[in-house]
């Protein structure tokens, strides 16, 4: 196996040292600027060269109008097929929920590698990166392994796990050909009225370094001594920096989907040393781990919009930290610098945006930000400067490289059994025991009758949470996957009779049976709707009444009541705990549900810790502004053998 690809290397060292003879004596005729010749052979890719200097020797014969083409990533349905090779696009991206019609892996890539050939059309034949949000597992892809979301990976506080799902995660992206991921997540919330508090791993700060550069390290890091360089390596990118689990409720102004925004996107308002201390060391350890993209945050700092920033994107980021990867804008977060467009493609590129997430209107952009070089708005040296790194992330993922093959990694990887079993250990990992009266817990196989009610006791759906299949996640049988309910009638004895009803309805069928009520175990599944971002900013997070009455009236027929929640944070239960007898937290466990399931009854023992304190009321909220003790402290979580 290593000789053959010792062999392929060979060979391609030798094709390319040869076309780069030939590209080297038609480039010298070519001006920067002036009309490019029709047709110029793919760049210098030869072996020996170091990279830097192959870098530099592209970027001298690139024209202003392919270096802007390189800063510009487009949303794929905007993005007319027939413009990547003429204006040298640099990226292409799927926002959430951006499936191609065909949505199965075949159709994710032939969409991709068809974006990819037309990119290698372009004069200098330079690829582009196609990225996605793939936050928990590629989860826009119908069949993909959905793992838990992040909060839930908090909860395991196991970094070789979160590793091995940045892992499995890679692998099912390169098997569509896809090797940019907008993940992972290193917001450290402070704030769980928050709509992103799930797609981060924890409120502590040494938590979400730890897990985060683990996950990256999965992501880039095949382990084949290849480095991103491997077919099934994604280049990762940690996000939003800086600060967007830190702003203040109702500093936002954005208004989506009739919601207005609260948190998300809004500022953040503190000092430098607590910006520093709360937000900073997962990115200087991503960093030194490789990263070669980070996304810039939609938020602001003390009034300043990041995006806009040079002193954070730049001075801090760039010079201090020592980044010299690509600096990618969130979602038009470009726009939101000035009301003014060019002002904000000035503002924004000069402060250190390499690579504009356009992501509809490229022309615009692209007119924009030409004038403003033209003008002198904007120096070349900061166009060169941002290519360049672009370039570099380019050059070290091996898209240059002949050998990069879009079909290496086989598709049959794409929700495997291997992945999913990996998912549902982290599932079995994630759930934390907040209550456990009488040991109730483990529930006992062999009850005569077991109960299960609630919406989210069998639906996919409600368990993935947002960034599933939708940007939103949506109810339903969205992807493949076991619920919970699935889950409780595999792992029951046979001679145990589940009924569910997700009502709690189950009078008429107790009725007909001849059972003590003491010997009726129950679950009530109790879950949130999905969302994200500011979409899920809430005010309130008490339990609603319908879940409270569904618990009470579960709990009048049975003998015993186990609440699992499915949220993406802490909600208030501070009243209705005596009201069940058991409550698990099981976040947004992913498409493996069975995963609840058998820890439930007692296959695998409780073991998650909470990766967030727990407050026991709204009033306490923002724990870390009301100095409130929580009604559970990070690090809490009961076990059971
Ligand atoms: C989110 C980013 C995401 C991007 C692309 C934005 O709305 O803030 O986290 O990577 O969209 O989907
Ligand atoms: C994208 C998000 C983006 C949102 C804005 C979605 O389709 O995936 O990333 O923030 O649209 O409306």
């Amino acid at each position: 196996m290593t000789r053959l690809i010792g062999l392929a290397l060979i060979s391609v060292l030798v094709a390319t040292a040869c076309r780069q003879a030939a590209v080297s004596s038609v480039v010298e005729q070519a001006t920067p600027g002036v009309d490019p010749p029709a047709t110029v052979e793919a760049p210098a890719v030869s072996d020996d060269v170091p990279v830097e200097d192959r870098i530099a020797d592209l970027v001298s014969r690139m024209t202003l109008s392919e270096k802007i083409g390189q800063m510009t990533l487009v949303e794929k349905d905007s993005i007319d097929p027939d413009d990547i090779a003429p204006l040298g696009i640099g990226g292409i991206l799927s926002g959430g929920g951006g499936s191609p019609d065909d949505n199965s892996a075949e159709g994710w890539s032939e969409m991709v590698n068809g974006f990819q050939s037309k990119a290698k059309e372009s004069r200098l034949g330079i690829p582009l990166l196609y990225g996605v949000d793939a936050v928990h597992g590629h989860a826009n892809l119908r069949g993909a392994t959905v793992f838990p979301q992040n909060i839930g990976l908090g909860a395991t506080g196991d970094p070789e796990l979160v590793r091995a799902i940045g892992r499995a995660t890679a692998v099912e992206m390169a098997a569509t050909g896809i090797r940019w991921n907008y993940a992972p997540v290193v917001a450290v919330p402070q704030d769980i009225r928050w709509g992103r508090t799930y797609e981060a791993y924890s409120d502590d700060t040494d938590l979400v370094t730890k897990l985060s550069a683990a996950y990256l390290l999965g992501l880039q890091d095949a382990g084949d001594g290849l480095g991103l360089t491997s077919p099934s390596a994604v280049l990762g990118t940690p996000k939003h920096f800086i600060g967007d689990g830190g702003t203040t409720w109702g500093t936002s102004t954005q208004n989506i989907m009739d919601t207005p925004y609260q948190l998300d996107q809004g500022d953040t308002q503190m000092d430098e040393a607590t910006l520093r201390d709360l937000f900073l060391p997962p990115y200087a350890q991503a960093i030194e781990d490789g990263a070669l993209s980070i996304m810039a945050s939609f938020s602001s700092w003390n009034g300043e919009k990041v995006h806009g920033s040079h002193y954070l994107l730049t001075d801090l980021l760039k010079d201090e930290l020592g980044f010299d990867g690509f600096v990618v804008s969130d979602w038009q977060g470009v726009d939101q610098v000035d009301s003014d467009y060019q002002t904000a493609v000035i503002r924004s590129i000069n402060a250190g945006v390499d690579m504009n997430m356009v992501p509809y209107e490229y022309q615009r952009f692209i007119a924009t930000l030409t004038e403003a070089v033209e003008n002198g708005d904007v120096p070349m040296e900061r166009i060169d400067d941002a290519v360049t790194r672009i370039l570099r992330a380019k050059f070290a993922l091996g898209l240059f490289d002949e050998s990069n093959d879009s079909d290496a990694v086989s598709m049959e990887s794409v929700g495997s059994a291997e992945h999913r079993e990996l998912a549902r250990e982290a599932v079995r990992r994630s759930l934390v025991v907040l209550e456990n009266q009488e040991q109730t817990l483990p529930l006992k196989k062999d009850a005569p009758v077991i109960l299960v009610a609630g919406e989210g006791a069998d639906d996919i759906g409600l368990q993935s949470g947002g960034w599933t299949i939708e940007w939103q996640g949506a109810p339903g049988a969205i992807t493949n996957g076991t619920t919970i309910l699935e889950g409780i009638k595999a792992t029951a004895d046979p001679d145990s009779l589940v009924l569910y009803n997700r009502f709690g309805n189950f009078d008429r069928n107790l009725a007909n049976l001849d059972v003590d009520p003491a010997d009726i175990t129950a679950v009530v599944v109790v879950a949130e709707q999905p969302y994200a971002e500011g979409v899920g900013d809430r005010a309130d997070l008490t339990l609603p009444e319908a879940d409270v009455a569904l618990i009470e009236k579960v709990a009048t027929q049975s003998g015993r009541v186990v609440v699992v929640l499915l949220s993406g944070r802490p909600l208030i239960i501070t009243e209705q705990l005596p009201l069940a007898d058991a409550w698990v937290a099981a976040w947004l466990p992913g498409s493996e549900g069975d995963g609840v399931a058998e820890v439930l009854f007692g296959e695998y023992p409780f073991t998650g810790k909470l990766s967030y304190d727990w407050p026991a009321s709204m009033q306490d909220v923002p724990l870390p502004d009301t100095g409130a003790d929580p009604l559970f402290p990070r690090g809490y979580g009961l076990t059971t053998n």
